[in-house]
């Protein structure tokens, strides 16, 4: 019997849907929310108003664009948590009305696991390489930094968080001070190319172990841009680039020093960057010169399914499918779920 699987993706500020059949993804609708951009930063509840107009455009679209009809999903999965609770609710209530219409299984999904499992992603006529198991992920975005060893497709492990703001966190935040749009990592990502990245040094954390810590960075950021405007009060427009150079230059070498620890303290060389950062020019620049040095073989999902999509939500639902792990209409959305 083919197996094909609808999934759901609503944790933030993207409303998502695909298909998969087979394990290969058919197609990956993404509306991503215009309305936070004058805000500076998701706005919760405007996203969760987006999410209940998108929603059912998106699915259509998906089912649509795949060539299925509805009558031959299999069982929908969704995104259960973490993420914001009323973006969350959207996506859960969307996934249990359509398993409740058609009569097939839920399949509950962790939004990290999924960022993890884009890796797995086949694609029609895509090349379609994927990590073998142990790998190590550094799993990078606006709302998490970790570093997870993957045992087998539903067996993962923190080894390493941040313990207080996410490397996208003090991206969008370092922006804001800037006055950049938001999401602020692509906009710094693209000034840092023509910029010095030695020019300015800002602090670095000291956390021992494998944690991370970004909001050290975000304040020292602010004071140095506020004392600087005080001598002069173009000092952005006059030095923009060298800022995001050298703002991104300390974001990749905080990144990669607890990478490079994780590896090897685990002898693992099989290494995955996933989620919003993982986009990043500079990060992936560091980990394929790292990969040169140490013998790592590197996997980094392509810029459609590294951003948040449904298209990682419906992978992880498919080796759950074929694990049967189901859900019942009770499972609540998660906004604190853990791995
Ligand atoms: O995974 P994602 O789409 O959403 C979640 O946070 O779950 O990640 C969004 C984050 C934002 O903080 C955005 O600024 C950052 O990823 N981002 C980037 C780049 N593209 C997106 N950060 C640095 N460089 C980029 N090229």
């Amino acid at each position: 019997m083919k197996v094909v699987i609808l999934g759901i993706e609503s944790s933030c500020d993207d409303t998502s849907a695909a298909i998969l059949k087979d394990g290969v993804v058919l197609s990956n609708v993404i509306a991503s929310q215009k309305v936070h951009e004058a805000y500076g930063g998701v706005v919760p509840e405007l996203a969760s108003r987006a999410h209940q107009q998108n929603i059912i455009p998106v699915v259509d679209q998906a089912i649509r664009r795949a060539g299925v009809t509805p009558e031959e999903i299999n069982a929908v999965a969704f995104t259960r948590g973490p993420g914001l609770l009323g973006s969350l609710l959207v996506g859960t209530s969307f996934a249990k009305g359509f398993a409740i219409a058609r009569g097939i299984p839920m399949i509950e999904v962790n939004h990290l696991q999924a960022h993890i499992l884009a890796n797995f992603i086949k694609e029609p006529g895509a090349e379609n390489r994927h990590p073998g198991f142990p790998f190590l992920t550094l799993l990078v975005s606006g709302g998490n930094s970790q570093l997870i060893v993957v045992r087998d497709y539903l067996d993962m492990e923190i080894i390493g968080q941040t313990i207080d703001d996410a490397a996208g966190e003090a991206y969008d935040k370092c922006a804001k001070v800037m006055g950049l749009g938001y999401p602020g990592g692509p906009v710094i990502d693209r000034l840092a190319q023509e910029g010095d990245p030695a020019r300015f040094a800002f602090g670095k954390p000291a956390i021992p172990g494998l944690d991370y810590s970004f909001s050290g960075l975000k304040t020292s950021f602010l004071y140095f841009v506020r004392d600087e405007l005080k001598k002069d009060p173009e000092f952005i427009a006059h030095n923009l680039n060298d800022l995001c150079a050298s703002l991104q230059k300390t974001i990749v070498d905080i990144l990669m020093a607890k990478l490079k620890k994780a590896a090897r303290q685990t002898g693992i060389k099989q290494i995955a960057i996933g989620g919003g950062v993982s986009a990043n020019s500079g990060l992936q620049k560091a980990v394929r010169e790292e990969a040169a040095r140490s013998g790592w073989e590197v996997f980094i999902p392509r810029l459609g399914f590294s951003l948040d999509n449904a298209g990682m939500v419906a992978v992880t639902g498919y080796y759950k499918y074929l694990a049967s792990q189901f859900v019942g209409l009770e499972a609540p959305a998660d906004a604190r779920m853990k791995i």
